[in-house]
Protein backbone atom coordinates (compact mmCIF):
# COMPACT_ATOMS: atom_id res chain seq x y z
CA UNK A 1 0.00 0.00 0.00
CA UNK A 2 1.67 3.24 -0.59
CA UNK A 3 0.67 7.20 0.88
CA UNK A 4 -1.86 7.76 -1.19
CA UNK A 5 -3.90 4.35 -0.43
CA UNK A 6 -3.20 5.10 2.85
CA UNK A 7 -4.21 8.78 2.93
CA UNK A 8 -7.66 7.38 1.48
CA UNK A 9 -8.22 4.74 4.02
CA UNK A 10 -7.42 7.64 6.71
CA UNK A 11 -11.28 9.40 8.03
CA UNK A 12 -11.80 12.55 7.63
CA UNK A 13 -9.54 14.33 9.84
CA UNK A 14 -11.15 17.04 11.11
CA UNK A 15 -13.63 16.25 13.52
CA UNK A 16 -13.46 17.58 16.79
CA UNK A 17 -13.47 15.04 19.49
CA UNK A 18 -12.01 12.57 17.47
CA UNK A 19 -11.22 8.99 19.16
CA UNK A 20 -8.20 8.74 17.04
CA UNK A 21 -5.50 11.12 18.75
CA UNK A 22 -3.76 13.21 16.26
CA UNK A 23 -2.18 16.42 17.84
CA UNK A 24 -5.16 19.38 18.89
CA UNK A 25 -3.21 22.24 17.45
CA UNK A 26 -1.57 20.56 14.13
CA UNK A 27 -4.22 20.88 11.80
CA UNK A 28 -5.26 18.03 9.11
CA UNK A 29 -1.34 17.03 8.68
CA UNK A 30 -3.05 14.25 6.40
CA UNK A 31 -3.75 16.91 3.43
CA UNK A 32 -0.45 17.66 3.18
CA UNK A 33 1.35 16.81 -0.14
CA UNK A 34 3.70 14.12 1.48
CA UNK A 35 5.92 13.19 -1.66
CA UNK A 36 6.79 17.01 -1.97
CA UNK A 37 7.61 17.09 1.58
CA UNK A 38 9.85 13.68 1.74
CA UNK A 39 12.80 15.83 1.62
CA UNK A 40 12.51 18.06 4.47
CA UNK A 41 12.93 16.60 9.03
CA UNK A 42 9.26 17.45 9.04
CA UNK A 43 7.97 14.66 6.82
CA UNK A 44 9.37 12.06 9.09
CA UNK A 45 7.09 13.82 11.69
CA UNK A 46 4.27 14.18 9.43
CA UNK A 47 5.05 10.27 8.25
CA UNK A 48 5.45 8.84 11.85
CA UNK A 49 1.73 10.75 12.39
CA UNK A 50 0.21 8.80 9.66
CA UNK A 51 1.89 5.62 10.50
CA UNK A 52 0.68 5.81 13.78
CA UNK A 53 -2.61 6.97 13.14
CA UNK A 54 -2.87 4.23 10.75
CA UNK A 55 -1.79 1.87 12.91
CA UNK A 56 -4.17 2.99 15.81
CA UNK A 57 -6.88 2.90 12.84
CA UNK A 58 -6.43 -0.35 12.29
CA UNK A 59 -6.04 -1.64 15.04
CA UNK A 60 -8.82 -0.72 16.57
CA UNK A 61 -7.43 -0.39 20.49
CA UNK A 62 -4.39 2.03 21.55
CA UNK A 63 -3.37 4.26 19.06
CA UNK A 64 0.37 4.35 21.06
CA UNK A 65 2.39 6.23 18.71
CA UNK A 66 -0.03 9.03 17.80
CA UNK A 67 -1.23 10.00 21.24
CA UNK A 68 0.47 12.63 23.17
CA UNK A 69 1.34 14.21 25.97
CA UNK A 70 -1.14 16.79 25.46
CA UNK A 71 -4.10 14.49 24.71
CA UNK A 72 -3.34 12.78 27.85
CA UNK A 73 -3.52 15.88 29.90
CA UNK A 74 -6.83 16.71 28.28
CA UNK A 75 -8.09 13.94 30.68
CA UNK A 76 -7.28 16.06 33.77
CA UNK A 77 -8.24 19.21 32.86
CA UNK A 78 -11.71 20.09 34.17
CA UNK A 79 -11.51 23.79 33.02
CA UNK A 80 -14.12 26.75 33.56
CA UNK A 81 -14.41 27.99 36.65
CA UNK A 82 -18.19 27.60 38.45
CA UNK A 83 -20.19 30.85 39.29
CA UNK A 84 -19.50 33.56 41.97
CA UNK A 85 -21.00 31.49 45.53
CA UNK A 86 -24.57 31.97 46.46
CA UNK A 87 -25.21 32.41 49.68
CA UNK A 88 -26.22 29.00 51.74
CA UNK A 89 -29.63 30.29 52.64
CA UNK A 90 -30.56 30.78 48.60
CA UNK A 91 -29.45 27.61 47.87
CA UNK A 92 -33.06 25.58 47.93
CA UNK A 93 -34.41 28.00 46.90
CA UNK A 94 -32.09 28.38 43.65
CA UNK A 95 -33.19 24.62 42.91
CA UNK A 96 -36.36 25.00 43.58
CA UNK A 97 -36.92 28.10 41.18
CA UNK A 98 -34.51 26.35 38.05
CA UNK A 99 -35.36 22.89 38.58
CA UNK A 100 -38.99 22.69 40.07
CA UNK A 101 -40.82 25.93 39.08
CA UNK A 102 -40.82 27.31 42.33
CA UNK A 103 -42.89 24.32 43.95
CA UNK A 104 -42.07 21.88 46.45
CA UNK A 105 -42.33 18.48 44.61
CA UNK A 106 -43.52 17.36 47.71
CA UNK A 107 -46.30 19.49 47.74
CA UNK A 108 -49.48 16.90 46.96
CA UNK A 109 -47.26 14.21 47.24
CA UNK A 110 -47.58 11.37 46.63
CA UNK A 111 -49.41 11.63 43.16
CA UNK A 112 -52.88 9.30 42.79
CA UNK A 113 -51.31 6.73 40.29
CA UNK A 114 -48.36 6.28 42.98
CA UNK A 115 -49.59 6.24 46.59
CA UNK A 116 -50.64 2.54 46.19
CA UNK A 117 -47.65 1.26 44.99
CA UNK A 118 -44.88 3.08 47.37
CA UNK A 119 -43.63 0.54 50.05
CA UNK A 120 -43.67 1.87 53.65
CA UNK A 121 -40.75 0.97 54.58
CA UNK A 122 -37.90 0.42 52.16
CA UNK A 123 -34.52 2.14 52.85
CA UNK A 124 -31.91 -0.03 51.79
CA UNK A 125 -28.75 1.20 51.55
CA UNK A 126 -24.56 0.52 51.82
CA UNK A 127 -22.93 1.76 54.48
CA UNK A 128 -25.07 4.79 55.07
CA UNK A 129 -25.21 5.14 58.69
CA UNK A 130 -21.33 4.16 59.13
CA UNK A 131 -20.03 6.97 61.48
CA UNK A 132 -17.80 8.40 58.06
CA UNK A 133 -20.97 11.04 58.24
CA UNK A 134 -21.27 11.99 62.23
CA UNK A 135 -17.63 12.64 62.34
CA UNK A 136 -17.45 14.91 58.93
CA UNK A 137 -20.59 16.84 60.10
CA UNK A 138 -19.70 17.62 63.34
CA UNK A 139 -16.45 18.71 62.08
CA UNK A 140 -17.08 20.64 58.88
CA UNK A 141 -20.87 22.01 60.50
CA UNK A 142 -21.97 22.31 56.82
CA UNK A 143 -24.53 24.25 55.25
CA UNK A 144 -24.87 22.70 52.14
CA UNK A 145 -24.24 19.05 51.71
CA UNK A 146 -24.09 17.86 47.96
CA UNK A 147 -24.27 13.93 47.60
CA UNK A 148 -23.86 12.39 44.38
CA UNK A 149 -25.20 9.06 44.27
CA UNK A 150 -28.83 8.97 46.63
CA UNK A 151 -30.28 5.83 45.34
CA UNK A 152 -33.26 5.77 48.39
CA UNK A 153 -31.87 8.38 50.35
CA UNK A 154 -30.44 6.01 53.38
CA UNK A 155 -27.74 8.23 53.44
CA UNK A 156 -29.30 11.74 53.05
CA UNK A 157 -31.73 11.08 55.89
CA UNK A 158 -28.92 9.63 58.02
CA UNK A 159 -27.40 12.72 56.94
CA UNK A 160 -30.55 15.04 57.65
CA UNK A 161 -30.79 13.36 61.27
CA UNK A 162 -27.58 14.20 62.38
CA UNK A 163 -27.83 17.63 61.10
CA UNK A 164 -30.56 18.21 62.82
CA UNK A 165 -29.11 16.48 66.13
CA UNK A 166 -26.50 19.21 65.90
CA UNK A 167 -28.64 21.98 65.33
CA UNK A 168 -27.69 22.53 62.09
CA UNK A 169 -29.28 24.70 59.18
CA UNK A 170 -28.04 22.36 56.58
CA UNK A 171 -29.68 21.52 52.97
CA UNK A 172 -28.79 18.48 51.65
CA UNK A 173 -28.52 18.13 47.66
CA UNK A 174 -28.86 15.00 46.35
CA UNK A 175 -27.93 14.01 42.85
CA UNK A 176 -29.24 10.76 41.38
CA UNK A 177 -31.21 9.78 38.02
CA UNK A 178 -33.34 7.46 40.56
CA UNK A 179 -33.98 4.93 37.70
CA UNK A 180 -31.85 2.20 38.75
CA UNK A 181 -29.51 0.43 36.61
CA UNK A 182 -29.04 -1.99 33.89
CA UNK A 183 -30.15 -5.26 35.63
CA UNK A 184 -31.63 -3.68 38.31
CA UNK A 185 -34.97 -6.11 38.86
CA UNK A 186 -33.11 -8.76 39.05
CA UNK A 187 -30.28 -7.43 41.73
CA UNK A 188 -33.24 -5.54 43.64
CA UNK A 189 -36.12 -8.37 44.37
CA UNK A 190 -37.72 -5.60 46.62
CA UNK A 191 -38.02 -3.36 43.72
CA UNK A 192 -41.41 -1.37 43.15
CA UNK A 193 -43.54 -2.45 40.41
CA UNK A 194 -42.78 -0.80 37.12
CA UNK A 195 -45.38 1.99 35.80
CA UNK A 196 -45.01 2.02 31.93
CA UNK A 197 -41.31 0.97 32.27
CA UNK A 198 -40.31 3.68 35.38
CA UNK A 199 -38.90 2.36 38.12
CA UNK A 200 -40.73 4.65 40.37
CA UNK A 201 -37.20 5.28 42.25
CA UNK A 202 -37.90 9.01 42.86
CA UNK A 203 -41.06 9.16 43.92
CA UNK A 204 -39.61 5.81 46.39
CA UNK A 205 -36.70 8.19 47.71
CA UNK A 206 -39.43 11.16 48.17
CA UNK A 207 -41.18 9.16 50.83
CA UNK A 208 -38.68 8.28 52.59
CA UNK A 209 -37.52 11.82 52.51
CA UNK A 210 -40.96 12.50 53.98
CA UNK A 211 -41.01 9.66 56.40
CA UNK A 212 -37.93 11.17 58.11
CA UNK A 213 -39.01 14.56 58.13
CA UNK A 214 -36.58 15.72 56.01
CA UNK A 215 -38.57 17.56 52.90
CA UNK A 216 -36.90 20.97 54.37
CA UNK A 217 -33.40 20.02 54.79
CA UNK A 218 -33.50 17.56 51.28
CA UNK A 219 -33.53 18.90 47.56
CA UNK A 220 -32.88 16.43 44.74
CA UNK A 221 -31.31 16.91 41.67
CA UNK A 222 -33.00 14.15 39.30
CA UNK A 223 -30.47 14.14 36.67
CA UNK A 224 -27.78 12.27 35.35
CA UNK A 225 -24.55 13.17 37.87
CA UNK A 226 -22.61 15.09 35.52
CA UNK A 227 -25.56 17.50 34.40
CA UNK A 228 -26.32 17.89 38.05
CA UNK A 229 -23.06 19.42 39.10
CA UNK A 230 -22.89 21.00 36.04
CA UNK A 231 -25.96 23.02 36.94
CA UNK A 232 -24.98 23.48 40.49
CA UNK A 233 -21.55 24.87 39.04
CA UNK A 234 -23.54 27.24 36.39
CA UNK A 235 -25.38 28.58 39.54
CA UNK A 236 -22.91 29.13 42.41
CA UNK A 237 -24.32 26.02 44.55
CA UNK A 238 -21.06 24.84 46.47
CA UNK A 239 -21.02 22.00 49.34
CA UNK A 240 -19.05 22.80 52.28
CA UNK A 241 -19.34 18.48 52.19
CA UNK A 242 -19.44 16.43 48.77
CA UNK A 243 -19.78 13.21 49.21
CA UNK A 244 -19.24 10.75 45.74
CA UNK A 245 -21.20 7.54 45.83
CA UNK A 246 -22.31 6.74 42.16
CA UNK A 247 -20.72 4.46 39.63
CA UNK A 248 -18.11 2.56 40.93
CA UNK A 249 -15.86 1.82 37.87
CA UNK A 250 -12.59 3.98 37.56
CA UNK A 251 -13.93 6.40 34.51
CA UNK A 252 -17.06 7.82 36.47
CA UNK A 253 -15.55 7.64 39.98
CA UNK A 254 -12.95 9.66 37.61
CA UNK A 255 -15.38 12.45 36.40
CA UNK A 256 -17.67 12.36 39.30
CA UNK A 257 -14.71 13.16 41.58
CA UNK A 258 -13.63 15.69 39.09
CA UNK A 259 -17.03 17.31 38.68
CA UNK A 260 -17.63 17.16 42.31
CA UNK A 261 -14.06 19.39 43.49
CA UNK A 262 -15.40 21.80 41.41
CA UNK A 263 -18.43 22.26 43.65
CA UNK A 264 -16.86 21.76 46.62
CA UNK A 265 -16.49 25.26 48.77
CA UNK A 266 -12.92 26.09 49.27
CA UNK A 267 -11.63 24.46 52.61
CA UNK A 268 -14.91 21.88 52.44
CA UNK A 269 -14.48 18.41 52.43
CA UNK A 270 -14.57 15.75 49.62
CA UNK A 271 -15.56 11.98 50.50
CA UNK A 272 -16.80 9.58 49.04
CA UNK A 273 -18.01 5.82 48.96
CA UNK A 274 -16.81 2.32 48.37
CA UNK A 275 -12.84 2.69 48.36
CA UNK A 276 -12.16 -1.03 48.44
CA UNK A 277 -13.22 -0.87 44.48
CA UNK A 278 -10.49 -0.79 42.23
CA UNK A 279 -12.22 1.76 39.87
CA UNK A 280 -12.37 4.07 42.72
CA UNK A 281 -9.32 3.88 44.12
CA UNK A 282 -7.61 4.34 41.65
CA UNK A 283 -9.57 7.65 40.53
CA UNK A 284 -9.01 9.10 44.41
CA UNK A 285 -5.64 8.29 44.21
CA UNK A 286 -4.62 9.74 40.99
CA UNK A 287 -6.64 13.30 41.89
CA UNK A 288 -5.15 13.10 45.35
CA UNK A 289 -1.71 12.75 43.52
CA UNK A 290 -2.51 16.25 40.94
CA UNK A 291 -4.22 18.30 43.57
CA UNK A 292 -1.85 17.72 46.54
CA UNK A 293 -4.33 15.68 48.63
CA UNK A 294 -3.78 13.33 51.55
CA UNK A 295 -6.37 10.02 51.29
CA UNK A 296 -7.82 9.14 54.72
CA UNK A 297 -10.11 6.42 55.22
CA UNK A 298 -13.00 6.35 57.81
CA UNK A 299 -14.59 2.72 57.35
CA UNK A 300 -15.27 1.89 53.71
CA UNK A 301 -15.33 6.08 53.18
CA UNK A 302 -12.18 7.52 51.42
CA UNK A 303 -11.89 11.07 52.63
CA UNK A 304 -9.39 13.81 50.78
CA UNK A 305 -7.74 16.49 53.12
C1 LIG B 1 -24.57 3.04 45.78
S1 LIG B 1 -26.00 3.89 45.31
C2 LIG B 1 -26.06 5.24 46.41
C3 LIG B 1 -26.35 4.85 47.81
C4 LIG B 1 -26.59 5.93 48.81
N1 LIG B 1 -25.51 6.92 48.86
C5 LIG B 1 -26.77 5.31 50.18
O1 LIG B 1 -25.78 5.23 50.93
O2 LIG B 1 -27.87 4.87 50.48
C6 LIG B 1 -25.52 4.58 43.76
C7 LIG B 1 -26.55 5.46 43.10
O3 LIG B 1 -25.87 6.23 42.13
C8 LIG B 1 -26.73 6.44 41.03
N2 LIG B 1 -25.91 6.73 39.87
C9 LIG B 1 -24.89 6.00 39.34
N3 LIG B 1 -24.36 6.63 38.29
C10 LIG B 1 -25.05 7.77 38.13
C11 LIG B 1 -24.97 8.86 37.23
N4 LIG B 1 -24.04 8.89 36.27
N5 LIG B 1 -25.83 9.85 37.36
C12 LIG B 1 -26.78 9.85 38.34
N6 LIG B 1 -26.88 8.87 39.23
C13 LIG B 1 -26.04 7.85 39.14
C14 LIG B 1 -27.53 5.17 40.92
O4 LIG B 1 -28.76 5.46 40.32
C15 LIG B 1 -27.66 4.73 42.37
O5 LIG B 1 -28.90 5.12 42.89
C1 LIG C 1 -45.23 26.60 36.66
O1 LIG C 1 -46.06 27.30 37.57
C2 LIG C 1 -47.02 28.16 36.95
C3 LIG C 1 -47.76 28.96 38.00
O2 LIG C 1 -47.42 28.65 39.28
C4 LIG C 1 -47.95 27.30 36.13
O3 LIG C 1 -48.90 28.14 35.50
C5 LIG C 1 -47.16 26.52 35.10
O4 LIG C 1 -48.01 25.66 34.38
C6 LIG C 1 -46.08 25.70 35.78
N1 LIG C 1 -45.22 25.07 34.78
C7 LIG C 1 -44.98 23.76 34.79
C8 LIG C 1 -44.03 23.27 33.74
O5 LIG C 1 -45.46 23.01 35.59
C1 LIG D 1 -41.69 12.83 62.13
O1 LIG D 1 -42.61 13.70 62.72
C2 LIG D 1 -43.72 13.05 63.29
C3 LIG D 1 -44.71 14.10 63.72
O2 LIG D 1 -44.09 15.12 64.43
C4 LIG D 1 -43.24 12.16 64.42
O3 LIG D 1 -44.34 11.47 64.99
C5 LIG D 1 -42.24 11.16 63.87
O4 LIG D 1 -41.70 10.38 64.91
C6 LIG D 1 -41.13 11.86 63.13
N1 LIG D 1 -40.32 10.87 62.45
C7 LIG D 1 -38.99 10.89 62.46
C8 LIG D 1 -38.29 9.81 61.73
O5 LIG D 1 -38.35 11.79 63.01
Amino acid sequence: MNLEDREQQLPPPTQGGSLHHHHPRRKNPYQKRLETTASKPRAYVILLLVLAFALGYLSHSHPLLSSTASDVLEHNSFPAPCAEPLPPSDVRRTILSRVFNNTSPWQSFPPLHARPLLLKEWTKGWGSQMPVFEHLIEQVRPRTIVEVGTFLGASATHMASIAKKLGLETQIVCIDDFRGWPGYYDEEKKSLKMVNGDSLLLYQFMQNVARANATENIIMMPFSAGTALGGLCDWGVYGDLVEVDAAHDFHSAWVDINHAFKVLRPGGVLFGHDYAWDGVRKAVHIFARLHGFQVKLDGEHWILY
